[in-house]
């Protein structure tokens, strides 16, 4: 069946479909043997020989979901130029290229979701998505309840205010530990936000994503999806 490059190049794991409208216009994607430099240009993804930056993709890559409890020490990338290990090296005897959706710093741990499906990556990382990540965070030190209260309703970071977050107390003593739900992802919100108050955050633990949680995961375990996972994933839309 014919259907448009871009669909053909995502559903192949390789990117997301803006991307790959991207890759077709800088020439980089081929049909045949012949470039298609064109956006709307159709094949049959069963027949027709497609290479990118001269590859040729399989014809029906499967795809690949997987939910992760990342460690402390392992970078969030696919790679990294201080040859750090990267979180991919934790992901046996799954033949299909995986990567991994949004970032955990280095020195965070918890859940990540690894896919092959660029378009559900690029959803979850959307606003229209507002998929709520929750984390759990040690402090530095006791933060008053007027500083949490402006946590909740928004701090500047960047010149753009965050939106509003829920902020609740998990333990109390010199560092105690809070958690926080968020419905955006951008560079290293919560450190941030915390900093913002004056708290640095000493741990940092993402512990659910939409509904998705840690329970029966230990750092640096992993598990396939469930096909119900991915439809709610898909389907979620806007906070609940
Ligand atoms: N916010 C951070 O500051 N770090 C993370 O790893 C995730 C969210």
């Amino acid at each position: 069946m014919q259907q448009r490059l871009q669909k053909i190049i995502a559903d192949a794991g390789i990117t997301s479909r803006r991307k790959a409208e991207q890759m077709i216009l800088e020439g980089r994607v081929s049909v045949n043997a012949e470039a298609v430099t064109q956006l709307g240009s159709k094949a049959d993804p069963e027949r027709d020989h497609i290479r990118v930056d001269g590859r040729l993709l399989s014809r029906a890559t499967q795809h690949v979901y997987l939910l992760l409890n990342k460690p402390v020490g392992y970078v969030s990338t696919v790679s990294d130029p201080q040859r750090r290990p990267t979180v991919l090296s934790l992901v046996r005897g799954i033949k299909q290229r995986v990567y991994p959706v949004g970032r955990l710093d280095y020195h965070s741990s918890g859940l990540m979701i690894l896919t092959n499906d660029g378009d559900l990556a690029n959803y979850l990382m959307s606003r229209a998505s507002s998929v709520p990540r929750t984390y759990h965070v040690k402090l530095q030190g006791r933060p008053e309840a007027g500083e949490i209260a402006k946590l909740e309703s928004g701090v500047v970071l960047d010149g753009r205010r965050t939106a509003p977050c829920q902020v609740r107390p998990l333990a109390e003593g010199d560092k105690p530990w809070y958690e926080i739900t968020l419905v955006e992802g951008r560079y290293h919100q919560v450190r941030r936000m915390f900093e913002r108050i004056g708290q640095p955050v000493v741990k940092l633990r993402r512990v659910r994503i939409a509904f998705l949680t840690d329970r029966g995961l230990r750092p640096g375990e992993l598990r396939h999806l469930t096909r119900a996972e991915v439809e709610r994933l898909k389907n979620w839309k806007g906070a609940r």
